[in-house]
């Protein structure tokens, strides 16, 4: 018989492949990110820098979990999912994080009030590379925007080069790259000029 805990994993895998199903480019991963993948995003988080974070896509919760067991407590974290069954899941697995459905993409808006405190962090789960170029670089310049100085936009990805190429706005470095996910990831941490 399967653990308590095989169980939950299994159970959350079925319900990241009915999101994959159901939309295909917004999900654009097979599983969701290994736990070793979720704690090196929420690694480069400061749980001492005062704000609030932002999470973007946030799916079955991994990371959320991971940066509240880094310290950050929920009630910090205010995320973006426009899947509503992951919205429900996040909420359950995760009490006190303030979830939004809503899209990312249009980040000012979608936020509302949320944006009236700059954030001390960003981490994001969107799968970038299935928008073209501007709508990266829009997503990741517009998300920088509502940051404290110095404060970081964190965003894994599958391929080799970072997802935006940095330039006059913001730099880019690779802070990890972790083999123990399917696929191998890697972190990448953009910051405003
Ligand atoms: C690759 S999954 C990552 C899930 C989770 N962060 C993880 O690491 O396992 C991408 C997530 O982004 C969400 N998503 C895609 N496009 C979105 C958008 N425009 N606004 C908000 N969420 C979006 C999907 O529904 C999905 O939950």
């Amino acid at each position: 018989m399967a653990s308590k805990s095989g169980a939950n994993a299994l159970a959350e895998h079925w319900d990241f492949l009915r999101g994959l199903l159901a939309s295909p480019k917004g999900v654009g991963a097979i599983a969701p990110s290994s736990p070793v993948l979720a704690r090196a995003i929420a690694r480069e988080i400061d749980p001492a820098m005062p704000g609030p974070i932002l999470e973007l896509g946030p799916g079955t919760g991994v990371v959320t979990e991971a940066l509240i067991e880094r310290g950050i407590a929920p009630g910090r974290i205010t995320a973006i999912e426009y899947d509503p069954d992951f919205v429900a899941r996040v909420a359950a697995r995760c009490p006190g994080v303030n979830i939004i459905e809503g899209d990312a993409f249009n980040l000012r808006e979608t936020l509302g009030h949320a944006k009236d405190q700059p954030f001390a962090g960003v981490v994001s789960g969107l799968p970038l590379l299935n928008w073209p170029m501007a709508s990266r670089r829009g997503l990741i310049a517009g998300a920088l925007a509502q940051l404290r100085p110095g404060a970081p936009f964190v965003q894994f990805s599958y391929g080799l080069m970072p997802p935006v190429p940095e330039g006059a706005e913001f730099s880019v470095e690779r802070t990890a790259l972790v083999w123990a996910n399917i696929p191998p990831a890697r972190v990448w941490v953009y910051r405003a000029r």
